[in-house]
C-alpha cells in the first residue's frame, strides 16, 4: 500500500497534488510519502515484535536525514557502510547502540570514527579486517563488539549485481574458514564476539533463500557453541524485495513467519536489515517532459531527468512505472522515456505504452524511494535534483536542489599553471 493515487485525473501523492509541488520546486525532484514511509517501517517492525530484534534500517537505500530521523523515532537503528553513513546517522539523531556496521572494505578511519562512537557492531568480512579492528579498539581503550559476516553460499535469486551470498561474491567469509576466524577472534583482547551475520541480496522475492541461508547460520552457531563462543545477535540482513512491475514478494508479515519458526524457541537478538521494503515504494521520482520525437518510426519522449538522477534502469535495467501527472485522454503510444544525458543507456523506461505526452507535461517514475537518489550523480554537470517530503496536505523540502556554485566546490585551479 503506497499513497501516490489519481484524484479526478491528478496524481497525488497523501492529500497533495503533485503539480503543485512542482510549481513550488521545480523539476525532477524526488518526493516522498511520510504515511507510506511510517506504515512500511512499522509493518516490517511489526511483523518482529513478538520476538527480540532490532530493525536496523539498510540506509543506502536512502540516506536523507529526515527519512533516519523517522525511523529513529519510531526505534529503528541503522545498518552503514561507510564512515559518511555513521555520520549522517549520528547527524539524524540515530543512537549508536542501535548501529551495525557491514562492508568488505572498511577503512582505518572508519574503523577508528565507528569505535570511538560506541556502535552496537561491526559485520566483519576478511581475516584482515578482524585484526585491523582488534588494532584500533585496544588504541582507543574500548572493546569493539563484532560478529563475522557468513557467506552461506545460498543462491537469492535475483539479478546478478545484487546478489551476495553466492560463493563467487565477495562478500564476508565462507563457513568453515569462519569458524577459524571465530576462534581467533575470541583470543583477541580488543574484541568482545557477540554475532553472527549474513546478507545474500537484495530484491529477493521468494523467503527460501532466507530460511536456507538461516539454517546454515543456525548451524554454525551450534559449532560455536561447542567450542565455547556463544552468541546473542544474528543479523539476518536486509533483502526482502518489492513490486516494481509484477513482481509478487512476500509480505513482511510472512517473510518474518518463515524466520521466526525457523528460530523456535531460540534467545538471540534478530538484527534486520531492510532497505527497499521500507522506502522502495514510499518515493517517486517526478520529470518534466522536454521534447516528443520520433526517429525511425521510434517514439522518444526526452525528459528532464537522466540516468544520473536514477541509475537503475541504466545500471540493471530495472524496470520502473511511467505515470502520467495528469492522465490525458487520447490513444496510447509506445515509447522509450529517455534523459539528457550523452549516452545511449540513459533511459527511464523503454518500449512503454504511455500517454500522449506533449512538452511541460509531468510523468512520475514509481517506485523511485529506493537506491534513487541515493545512486545519484552529478554526470554531465547536472546539480542533484531536490527531495520533498510530504505528509497530510503539507509538504516540505528535506534536500535542496543542488545549485551550480555546488558543483564546483572544492575544486582549485592549480598555482603552477
Ligand atoms: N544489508 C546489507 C549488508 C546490504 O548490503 C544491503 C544492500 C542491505 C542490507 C539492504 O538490502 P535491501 O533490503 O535494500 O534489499 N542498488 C541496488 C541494490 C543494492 C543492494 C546492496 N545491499 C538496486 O538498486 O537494486
Amino acid at each position: 500500500m503506497h499513497h501516490f493515487h489519481y484524484r479526478k485525473n491528478e496524481l497525488y501523492c497523501e492529500d497533495v497534488p503533485i503539480s503543485s509541488i512542482a510549481k513550488k520546486v521545480g523539476t525532477p525532484f524526488y518526493v516522498y510519502s511520510y504515511a507510506t514511509l511510517k506504515q512500511h517501517f512499522d509493518a516490517f517492525d511489526g511483523a518482529f515484535s513478538d520476538v527480540g530484534h532490532l530493525t536496523c534500517y539498510s540506509m543506502k537505500s536512502n540516506s536523507n536525514k529526515a527519512l533516519l530521523a523517522l525511523f529513529a523515532g519510531r526505534g529503528g537503528g541503522v545498518d552503514i557502510v561507510s564512515g559518511g553513513e555513521l555520520y549522517r546517522a549520528l547527524n539524524a539523531g540515530v543512537d549508536p547502540i542501535k548501529i551495525v556496521f557491514s562492508g568488505v572494505g572498511k577503512s582505518l578511519s572508519d574503523l577508528e570514527y565507528a569505535v570511538t562512537s560506541e556502535i552496537l557492531m561491526f559485520n566483519v568480512e576478511s581475516p584482515q579486517e578482524l585484526l585491523k579492528l582488534n588494532q584500533v579498539a585496544l588504541n582507543s581503550g574500548r572493546k569493539a563488539r563484532i560478529s563475522i559476516r557468513v557467506n552461506p553460499d545460498v543462491d537469492p535469486k535475483t539479478h546478478p549485481y545484487i546478489s551476495t551470498g553466492l560463493k563467487e561474491n565477495k562478500f564476508g567469509i565462507g563457513v568453515e574458514e569462519a569458524l577459524l576466524q571465530y576462534e581467533k577472534a575470541a583470543t583477541l583482547d580488543g574484541l568482545d564476539v557477540v554475532g553472527v551475520s549474513c546478507h545474500i541480496g537484495s530484491q529477493l522475492t521468494q523467503t527460501s533463500p532466507f530460511v536456507d541461508a538461516l539454517r546454515k547460520l543456525k548451524k554454525l552457531i551450534e559449532q560455536l557453541v561447542r567450542m565455547g563462543i556463544s552468541i546473542c545477535y544474528l543479523d539476518l540482513g536486509g533483502g526482502l524485495g518489492i513490486t516494481y512491475d509484477n513482481e509478487a514478494p512476500p509480505h513482511p508479515k510472512e517473510y518474518a513467519q518463515d524466520i521466526k519458526s525457523e528460530l523456535a524457541s531460540s534467545d538471540w537478538t534478530l538484527i534486520l536489515e531492510p532497505g527497499r521494503v521500507i522506502v522502495g515504494n514510499a518515493g517517486i521520482l517526478i520529470t518534466k517532459v522536454l521534447y516528443a520525437k520520433t526517429s525511425y518510426d521510434k517514439n522518444f519522449f526526452v525528459v528532464d531527468a537522466g540516468m544520473n538522477d536514477l541509475m537503475r534502469p541504466s545500471l540493471y535495467g530495472a524496470y520502473h512505472g511511467i505515470q502520467p501527472v495528469k492522465q490525458t485522454p487520447g490513444e496510447k503510444l509506445t515509447a522509450d522515456i529517455v534523459g539528457p544525458i550523452c549516452e545511449s543507456g540513459d533511459f527511464l523506461a523503454k518500449e512503454r505504452l504511455v500517454d500522449p505526452l506533449a512538452p511541460d507535461d509531468l510523468i512520475a517514475v514509481m517506485s523511485a524511494g529506493a537506491y534513487g537518489f541515493s545512486m545519484s550523480s552529478t554526470y554531465n554537470s547536472r546539480p542533484r535534483v531536490c527531495e520533498v517530503m510530504v505528509k497530510g496536505d503539507r509538504f516540505e523540502i528535506i534536500r535542496q536542489r543542488e545549485t551550480f556554485e555546488d558543483l564546483v566546490r572544492g575544486e582549485s585551479i592549480p598555482d603552477f599553471f
